[in-house]
């Protein structure tokens, strides 16, 4: 894929990194890289040799939320320039990451702060180096959580958590970050690159219809009723079946019956043929 200045893509066994491309900003976000980051994401979405999307940062950092130069003092007295990239900003880290089509994996290799807890929260999984810095440190500079990242919070943390760490500004390390829920896991930054690949080939692994429907299923219920989300489920099992010609039934299912794999225990990538 072609890459973008503030954004790089590489793609290696099925596996897509993106990588925020501005390490001597500290990977801040511009309104370029929002540019560039909404246009990556809409490339690999359709990109079919990719099966999972790495998030992450080059250098030392992750990301040191938005580029409080560019966007909030440069853009002060341009109102529709500003309102532009707020909502390309807020849309690729809410809306397209949460119901982006293919399994996505942030890694927390550095500094994350303020805005960039989106893009934590967005990805389905995340994963940080036990030396990574986070902070909600808007309170720092007299400002708060804002844009997507108060809902992003209250997605994803407890209130007394978020409301700590909103209030004081205090940074945290991975080991905390697992700890409140944030991420799923923290690691050696020595090993996180490790881990992370592995576990995304792992996943690369699966079927991908059926990885789409395990987030749909997950995350548009969290919106509904329950009664909506037991019909919206149904109506996404027979999707499911159209899309996969069925092959959950006969392969799945069927490879288990003839005793050639045991789901309980393992992919059916071991049931050979
Ligand atoms: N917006 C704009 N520029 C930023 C930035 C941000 N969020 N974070 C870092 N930078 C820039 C610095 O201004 C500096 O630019 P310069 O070299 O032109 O002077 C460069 O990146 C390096 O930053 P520096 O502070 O010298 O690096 P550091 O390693 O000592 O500290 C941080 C890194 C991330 C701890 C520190 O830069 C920081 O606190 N940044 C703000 C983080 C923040 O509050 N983000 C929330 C935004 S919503």
């Amino acid at each position: 894929m072609a890459e973008s200045s503030t954004v790089t893509v590489s793609i290696e066994n099925a596996i897509a990194t993106v990588t925020l491309n501005r390490p001597h900003k500290r990977n801040a976000m511009s309104p370029t890289l929002h540019v560039e980051m909404a246009e990556v994401l809409e490339k690999l979405r359709y990109e079919p040799t990719s099966r999972v999307v790495v998030i992450t940062g080059a250098g030392e950092s992750f990301c040191a939320g938005m580029d409080l130069k560019q966007f909030f003092m440069e853009l002060e007295n341009n109102p529709p320039e500003f309102d532009r990239i707020y909502r390309i900003a807020t849309e690729w880290r809410y809306r397209t990451l949460r119901y982006y089509p293919k399994p996505t994996i942030a890694m927390v290799n550095g500094y994350c702060f303020g805005g960039a807890f989106s893009i934590v929260e967005g990805c389905d999984l995340a994963f940080a180096a036990k030396e990574a810095t986070f902070g909600l440190s808007e309170i720092n500079f007299k400002h708060y959580p804002g844009g997507s990242v108060s809902k992003s919070m209250a997605n994803l943390l407890r209130p007394r958590d978020a409301l700590f760490y909103a209030m004081t500004g205090r940074p945290f390390k991975g080991d905390r970050a697992k700890e409140i829920g944030f991420i799923n896991e923290a690691y050696p930054l020595a090993d996180l690159k490790r881990e992370v690949m592995e576990l995304a080939s792992e996943i690369a692994t699966k079927d991908p219809d059926a990885l789409a429907a395990c987030k749909d299923g997950y995350k548009f219920s969290l919106e509904m009723s329950s009664e909506a989300a037991m019909n919206y489920s149904a109506a996404k099992s027979d999707q499911l079946t159209l899309r996969q010609k069925g092959s959950w039934r006969s392969e799945g299912i069927g490879d288990f019956l003839q005793g050639k794999y045991r789901p309980g225990l393992g992919g059916h990538e071991k049931a050979g043929g």
